[in-house]
């Protein structure tokens, strides 16, 4: 036997958990679980840096992770592979056909989609829809799993969870046993929820994975200029986390974000989102939703995606959850 072959093979096994990656002992797997390394698929996305406080050496640290990495096969690809990895990417209803059509069918799963706007434009109102839809059959726009719900401003309501389940027709009870709810009370806890988020992940087969809001706590906790640079680093290094998530386990990455009002814009928005171009850019789609007027209609407008036009539409809050905005009532409206 020559000395490539045990490689070769070792290569291309399928390693389940920590222990059974080459040179992973029972205590480093511990450490490493403490570090929030809790699957391969975290380990496979990881940098050796990362890696370094669990005592693990550079040398074996990249071992180690080329190890879990061809386990789960992350590598180079070519392009025509890469679009064999897009045909992947699943997509989510968001419970309105016409905010559908500017998504291109819906959020996808493996990025990240962030909804921002003022209070009471439906943020929260689009996580608790996306929460019951994502538990639908792919047949009827959603992916067949559960959602994970980080909630920062406590403002998570099963009442909301019963009402839109029995409009779609599923058991209420059933639905809530597959939302899996953590209120972050700082945004140390916020970012500490979602980095030893993997387990449960995969224990339950997340789908979705919210953080509503991405980034109100950063926002109060982190005051003043001096301040500003810390803030953006943590925020950075939070999205890339869940970025990796939604990647390692093929889900759907929503956050929401509010608006400051921007004191020197005199023509077009007067608002902009929080969390400047850390968010800005590692949000991959941006839809920005504001109220029509008095009543449930709200217009959602896809304002950033890597590779969609931008585009606007109408949909309403109902009892039922998000819907569309019948044709007699669009013509209603205009009348007005
Ligand atoms: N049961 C319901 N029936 C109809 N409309 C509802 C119902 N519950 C909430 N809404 C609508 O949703 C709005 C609240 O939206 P939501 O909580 O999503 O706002 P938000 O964008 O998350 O705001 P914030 O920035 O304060 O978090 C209410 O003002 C109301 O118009
Ligand atoms: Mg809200």
């Amino acid at each position: 036997m020559t000395e490539e072959e045990p490689e070769e093979s070792a290569a291309k096994k399928k390693y389940a958990f920590l222990e059974d990656l080459p040179g992973i002992g029972p205590a480093t797997a511990q450490k490493l679980e403490e570090l929030g390394f809790h699957t391969v698929e975290s380990l496979a996305m990881a940098t050796a840096k990362e890696l370094e406080p669990a005592g693990i050496s550079e040398k074996k640290a990249f071992a180690v992770i080329d190890a879990a990495r061809s386990s789960i096969s992350v590598s180079f690809v070519r392009a025509d592979e890469l679009l064999k990895m897009r045909q992947s990417v699943l997509r989510l209803t968001t419970g309105s056909k016409a905010l559908d059509r500017i998504l291109d069918g819906g959020l996808e799963t493996q990025t990240i989609t962030e909804f921002y706007g003022e209070y009471g434009s439906g943020k929260s109102q689009i996580c608790h829809e996306l929460c019951v839809n994502v538990q639908l059959p792919p047949e009827k726009g959603g992916l067949g799993g559960a959602a994970l719900y980080v909630d920062t401003e406590n403002t998570f309501r099963t009442e909301r969870i019963v009402q839109m389940s029995k409009h779609l027709c599923l058991d209420p009870e059933q639905v809530a046993k597959n939302i899996i709810y953590a209120e972050a009370y700082t945004s140390d806890h916020q970012m500490f929820l979602l980095d030893n988020a993997d387990e449960v992940i995969k224990e339950n087969n997340v789908k979705l994975i919210i953080i509503d809001s991405l980034t109100a706590h950063f926002r109060s906790e982190y005051i003043g200029r001096e301040m500003l640079a810390s803030r953006q680093q943590r925020l950075n290094k939070h999205m890339h986390r869940i970025i990796r998530l939604a990647r390692a386990f093929n889900a759907v990455a929503v956050v929401t974000n509010q608006v400051m009002a921007k004191p020197d814009v005199f023509f077009g928005d007067a608002v902009h989102p929080i969390g400047g171009h850390i968010v800005g850019h590692t949000s991959h789609t941006r839809v920005y939703l504001r109220r029509a007027s008095h009543g449930p209609v709200r217009i959602g407008r896809l304002v950033s995606s890597p590779y969609l036009p931008e585009g606007e539409e109408i949909f309403k809050i109902t009892e039922n959850g998000i819907e569309d905005v019948s044709e007699e009532e669009k013509t209603k409206s205009r009348g007005r």
